[in-house]
């Protein structure tokens, strides 16, 4: 058995040291973001720290770099590319410049990369402190609320293993709505997911939760909102649950929200601050406002998350450890994280939930027909009309110019706010009840295009076959000339 005091005085002979004597307990959201010039000078000591393959060349591996044309185009591909998704002003130009400085980084090896190190802990930090973590509150960085969901599954069925000796399959309890991350991880890890209903105000209902329980049970996951309606499942209900079986419950809030309460409304609690919450899934690279690639897996402790690193001793490669899916994990991404929360601080971010709450509201307000009770900064709008068929009417947004997110069982239409939407919420609300308007009495038009396409799938009961479409849809799309 390793004893801590010898990976302790290990980690204090290497590049890490500095920061590992000076941790803080917990780094903070600032509470007013950094300007550009402020954080173009933290970036300076930043890369004073890494281990410099341009200046140095004294790595033999993580870095494949081309420092000349072909890394300046790279640079300029990835500009081009956020310019046409809607990445402009300060705050993205200071992102930007962070994703460039270390975008051929690799946090693969803390101890190379220890400035990626750095800002790792503490974007995982800022997340925590915003959900109400303790200073016992650890956490990883991901590329994705996919990888973080994936790596809170795999962390659950490991210490369940190491600690319960009568698990045959591990299973994991979820209302439907849960984000399907939570079933590929299940697929992945060889574990089956046990689907609970959900009631009319699409919640989880806890009452079918507890009937699923059995001895095989590694986990329980809600959202915080699910993705589909935008709606919190009761949380405290299920964390007393849990806690009171034992068994862990993670928490999906990938689709943010955080300063939601904070800005005065009145939604349920469910992050750390309740007790029956093991863990946290939240993407930066959502309302977190980062580039594509970072989100935050949090667990309360760290004798929890040990159960997430994976290592193996024997390669002739030399010792391998890694803490998530990837090993390779970017350093634009995570430098461009940090970046991202420090430019926009928790005045920041606060402004921004405003903004988007306003859009919110006001599209809330215009009597949609809203699936249960969405109270962050999305919902669905279904149809309570029944000569109104609901994907028809996403149909006739399309020739508008909208891209319309379909859900089903039952059909509804989801809609993220976004900030492209504050200068287009009339346009949207009147294209809206035009496209309502043409739907309406148009049974054709509901046996049509895409709408037609669900219609004919919600007739199959064979869910398979509709499962092996997907399947060949992928195989054929992704396919060069
Ligand atoms: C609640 C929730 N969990 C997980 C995910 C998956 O996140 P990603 O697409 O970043 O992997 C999403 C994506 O929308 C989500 O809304």
């Amino acid at each position: 058995m390793v004893l801590k005091s010898e990976v302790s005085s290990f980690v204090k002979s290497t590049s890490l040291a500095q920061d590992v004597v000076a941790a803080k307990p917990r780094v903070v959201l600032p509470r007013t973001g950094f300007t550009a010039d402020e954080l173009r000078s933290q970036m300076e000591k930043l890369l004073k720290r890494e281990s410099n393959t341009d200046k140095d060349g004294n790595v033999f591996a993580y870095t494949y770099t081309l420092k000349d044309e072909h890394y300046r185009l790279q640079q300029e591909a990835f500009d081009m590319f956020c310019e046409k998704t809607g990445y402009s002003g300060e705050h993205d130009d200071i992102v930007k410049e962070f994703f460039h400085a270390f975008m051929h980084e690799n946090a693969l090896n803390p101890m190379i990369f220890p400035a990626l190190r750095l800002m790792e802990t503490e974007v995982v930090s800022m997340t925590a402190a915003m959900l109400n973590g303790s200073s016992e509150t650890v956490g990883f960085l991901t590329s994705g609320g996919t990888e973080s969901n994936l790596m809170a599954v795999k962390t659950f069925r490991d210490m369940a293993r190491a600690q319960r000796t009568n698990i045959r399959r591990p299973n994991i309890i979820a209302p439907i709505t849960v984000h399907p991350t939570i079933d590929k991880a299940a697929h992945y890890f060889d574990m089956d997911v046990i689907h609970t209903p959900v009631g009319n105000d699409f919640k989880a209902d806890v009452n079918a939760i507890e009937q699923a329980i059995n001895s095989d049970t590694v986990m329980i996951v809600a959202s915080a909102p699910q993705f589909c309606h935008s709606v919190i499942d009761p949380i405290e209900e299920i964390a007393a649950l849990a806690a009171r079986k034992g068994i862990p419950l993670h928490v999906d809030a990938c689709f943010g929200g955080f300063m939601v309460e904070k800005l005065g409304y009145k939604i349920p609690k469910f992050d750390f601050r309740i007790p029956g919450v093991t863990s946290i899934s939240a993407d930066v690279h959502k309302y977190g406002y980062s580039v594509k690639g970072a989100s935050v897996v949090m667990y309360r402790n760290a004798s929890i998350r040990k159960f997430q690193i994976y290592a193996y001793s024997e390669w002739p490669g030399g010792l391998y450890g890694s803490p998530s899916m990837a090993g390779t994990r970017p350093g634009g991404n995570i430098a461009a994280a940090w970046a991202a929360m420090k430019a926009l601080g928790e005045d920041g971010y606060m402004r921004k939930a405003k903004e988007l709450m306003l859009v919110t509201d006001k599209m809330k307000e215009k009597g949609l027909c809203l699936m249960g009770e969405p109270c962050m900064t999305a919902f669905a709008i279904g149809s309570d009309e029944p000569n109104l068929n609901i994907q028809a009417v996403a149909d006739a947004m399309e020739t508008k110019g909208w891209k319309m997110e379909r859900n089903q069982l039952p059909d509804s239409l989801h809609c993220s706010i976004l900030p492209h939407h504050i200068s287009k919420v009339d346009k949207f609300l009147d294209d809206l009840e035009d496209a309502t308007d043409i739907c309406r009495n148009n049974k054709a038009l509901a046996k049509k295009g895409t709408a037609g396409v669900y219609g004919m799938m919600a007739n199959i009961p064979d869910k398979g076959i509709v499962t092996d479409f997907l399947v060949e849809f992928f195989s054929e799309v992704y396919k060069c000339k």
